[in-house]
Order: structure tokens, then sequence, then C-alpha cells
């Protein structure tokens, strides 16, 4: 084991449990007088889980995992203890990593846009790894940062409508004048990184955004560069319900990689992998503290549903209220206000709901997400409270990996073994996992 998780850090559960039932029982526990509004359950074995699932699918690509995603301590634990990397977006970020131990070589600095302050304090703490795609930025990396190793962020499609969330990265067209500068300015081009957003990616754009990068590593490589790292970016799914499945995804990369990068070409290739990681690990209970019946004319009220028909409301909040338990209650359109109660604070207007009282707890899944954000100065205030829980299978897989990518096929199946007979087979035989009342250990 590497030092980054143990087991003080999580409470250990059985096999079988989900984190709506820890946190149906956690609540049921919690005190009344207890003055907690809100707080997130986390299955650690669950991250454990689609961490094999990445190096299955994924077996040459080594996951750098996006700390904007889900900057929780356990979250983060967790992923060092497995191997993985670290993209960092800024300056808090990396103190982030690197308080809790993550080596400088192990951190990717992927923002674009990086303040002149930021890129000083990565270079006196030893992180190297870096994107760029202009030429400001290069020019700051040049004064700020001479022992930067750089990768250049592409599009894959020069049409902007083409991949709407793709805010970054320079065209094709400009990839060799952008080389041609690094080149004057001295700035160090290891490779091509490519973002290509999310969700509902289709496999397509990543064959595509594969061989745009390839194009890109020939020019620097003409240009003298020994070009060596590729990024394909995040944007895989984190939920079942994507409409392209994680291994559809990952079967298109590993075939545009073979057929543009093949293996034994000396390019190494990771990835930003972020809500595929945290999603579905993550459930969110929030107590009701007020309640008010708007009049008919306001947004909610109205039974007006304001998401497309046939569209599941993206919030899909279960009510916990055993004591009040009814097959088929009436149901109400309803509007979610956070703390504030302001308009800028509305969680979601339309949702259909039973009645709710002061004191009920909605339960939210899928919460892992863009949900829990690192701590820093401009985020100051009482952080989210949040329970982790992992199963023995999980924490001996971990154990097992000890911080070592698995790189050989019967090295992963050692790895994979303990889970194999729980989930994976659950998976395989397309049996649900038997619910076993979540006893805590
Ligand atoms: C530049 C960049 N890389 C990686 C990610 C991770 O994306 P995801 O969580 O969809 O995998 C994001 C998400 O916004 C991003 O902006």
């Amino acid at each position: 084991m590497n030092g980054y998780l143990d087991e003080s850090n999580f409470m250990m559960v059985k096999e079988g449990f989900t984190t709506r039932n820890l946190l149906e029982n956690l609540l049921v526990e919690l005190c009344p007088a207890s003055d907690r509004q809100a707080l997130f359950m986390a299955d650690l074995g669950d991250i454990v889980k689609k961490h094999l699932r990445f190096l299955k699918a994924l077996p040459r690509v080594k996951p750098y995992f996006p700390v904007k995603c889900n900057g929780s301590e356990g979250v983060l634990r967790l992923l060092a203890e497995l191997g993985a990397g670290f993209a960092c977006a800024n300056k808090a970020e990396i103190t982030r990593v690197q308080s809790i131990g993550v080596p400088a070589d192990k951190i990717f600095y992927s923002s674009p846009c990086k303040q002149v302050a930021h890129l000083k304090y990565a270079a006196s703490h030893g992180v190297q790894l870096m994107a760029f795609d202009n030429e400001v930025e290069l020019s700051k990396v040049a004064r700020s940062h001479p022992r930067a190793r750089m990768l250049l962020g592409v599009t894959a499609d020069s049409s902007p409508s083409a991949h709407p969330n793709m805010a970054f990265g320079a065209t094709i067209k400009s990839c060799r004048h952008l080389l041609e500068t690094a080149k004057e300015q001295a700035v160090e081009v290891v490779g091509i990184s490519f973002h290509l957003g999310s969700p509902g990616l289709e496999p397509q754009a990543f064959e595509q955004a594969v061989a745009a990068a390839q194009l890109a590593f020939e020019m620097g490589t003409e240009l003298g560069y020994r070009m060596h790292l590729l990024d394909v970016g995040g944007g895989f799914p984190g939920t079942e319900d994507a409409r392209a499945r994680f291994e559809e995804l990952a079967a298109a990369i590993n075939s545009a990689l073979d057929l543009y990068f093949p293996n034994g070409c000396g390019v190494e290739i990771i990835a930003r992998p972020g809500r595929f990681y945290v999603s579905s690990a993550f459930s969110f209970a929030a107590s009701i503290t007020a309640r008010e019946e708007a009049p008919a004319e306001q947004p909610g009220s109205d039974g007006r549903c304001l998401w497309p028909p046939g569209h599941p409301h993206p919030l899909r909040p279960l009510l916990l209220c055993p004591q009040r338990c009814c097959p088929d209650p009436p149901w109400h359109s309803s509007s979610l206000c956070g703390p504030a109660g302001c308009d800028e604070d509305r969680i979601a207007d339309g949702l259909k709901l039973p009645e709710l009282h002061v004191g009920d707890w909605l339960i939210f899944e899928d919460m892992g997400a863009y949900t829990i954000a690192a701590p820093t100065p401009l985020r100051e205030g009482p952080q989210p409270h949040i329970t982790y829980a992992m199963s023995h299978l999980a924490w001996k897989a971990v154990q097992l990996c000890q911080g070592k990518l698995p790189q050989t096929e019967d090295d992963r199946e050692r790895v994979c073994a303990p889970l194999s007979c729980g989930w994976e087979m659950a998976e395989t035989l397309s049996i649900a996992p038997v619910f076993a009342p979540a006893g805590i250990i």
C-alpha cells in the first residue's frame, strides 16, 4: 500500500449495500435535534470498480482524474492509492493533491488558461506537465516555467458547433504556427491533448480526434520535438443511461489508437475521466427546512413540467419517509430551492413529488460529479459532510492494486479477481446484486 488511504478513512460495510441504503440507515439514526441539513454518502468501492473497468476497457491508457470533478479527500486518497494521476486546473487543486502526498510527476496542470502566479507555483513545486492552445499562454510559460513539458491542446473539428462543449483547443490549421512559436521560445512540447466535452459523446468523435492528434504529432516531430504523450481527455459517461456506453467509447478509442498510435510506437496515452469515476458513487440527502404553497401562476406550481415531454427530469429525488409511506401518493408539481431561497438559488422546477413536510429528507442519486469542489480561498465556508464506505472485497482489490497500474493481462486478472466474484459476475449474468441490509461492521 502507498499509505494514501487506510481503514480509518472509511467505514467497512458488508457486500451488497447501496449508498441509498446506507443513507437511509444514517438518516433514521440521525438525532432529531441535529442541525445537519444535508449530507453525502460515498461508496468508494464503486470507484474501485470503475477503475478496474477503465483498466480493462482501455489497457493502454493511464487515467488522470480531474480534481475539479470531485475534490473530496476520500476520492483523492483512493485514486492516489490506486495509482491514478491528477489533472489540476489551478494552484489550489495542485496544493490539494500535493497535501495528501501525490508526487509532482503524477500531476498534469491541464487548464489551458493559467495565472502567472500559479505557473510559478507549479514551477517551484516540480509540476512540469501542462497544456496550452495559444500564443499568449505559450509566452507566459516561456517566461515563468522554462522546465515545463507542454501538451498542445487541439480541437478535432474546425466547426465549433460540432462539439459545443469544446471551449478550448487550437485548430489543426494553427498547430504548425504554434509549434514553431514554441520552438522559437525554447518551450518543450512533448505531445498533444484534446477534450471532446461531455456528456453525450459519440464514438466517432474520438476516432476523428485521435486522427487529428496524429497530424499534429507529425508536425511536432518534423520540427524536431520528441512527441511521446497523447491525452484523450474526459467525457466518458458516469451512469448507464448515456447515449453511448463507456465500453463502446473505449472500443472506438482503442481502434483509433491501433490505427494512428499502434502499440510499440513509443507514445504514452493518458485520459482525464471525471464523471465516469465518481458520478454513481455518491448519493446526497437534503432535508426540507421550509415549504410554501405557490399560487398557480408561479413556475413549478401549475402542473407544467419544464422538461421536454418524454424526458425524465435530470434530478430524480426520492422521499425518505418510512412512517408516511404510501404506495401511490398524490403528486404535486414542485420547485426546490437552496438555502438562500432566491431565484438564483433555484435547484429544480416542475418536479413531480409527493407532499413534502418540514423535516422530510430527499435523496438524490448519482451525485458524485461536479457537486463537491476542492476547498479554495474563493470557496470558503463549510464543506459538505461526506461519509465514505467500502466493502471488504473492494478494499482487498485496492490492496492488490498497490498503487501500480496493472500492466499485463495476468496482473489485471489478479487485481480484478476479488471483485469478479461479486459485482462483475452479477453484471455478466445480468442479475442485480442481491440487497442484504447494510450491516455496518
Ligand atoms: C478540460 C477538461 N478535461 C476533463 C474534463 C472531465 O470531463 P468529464 O467529467 O466529463 O470526464 C473536463 C470537464 O469539464 C474538462 O473541462
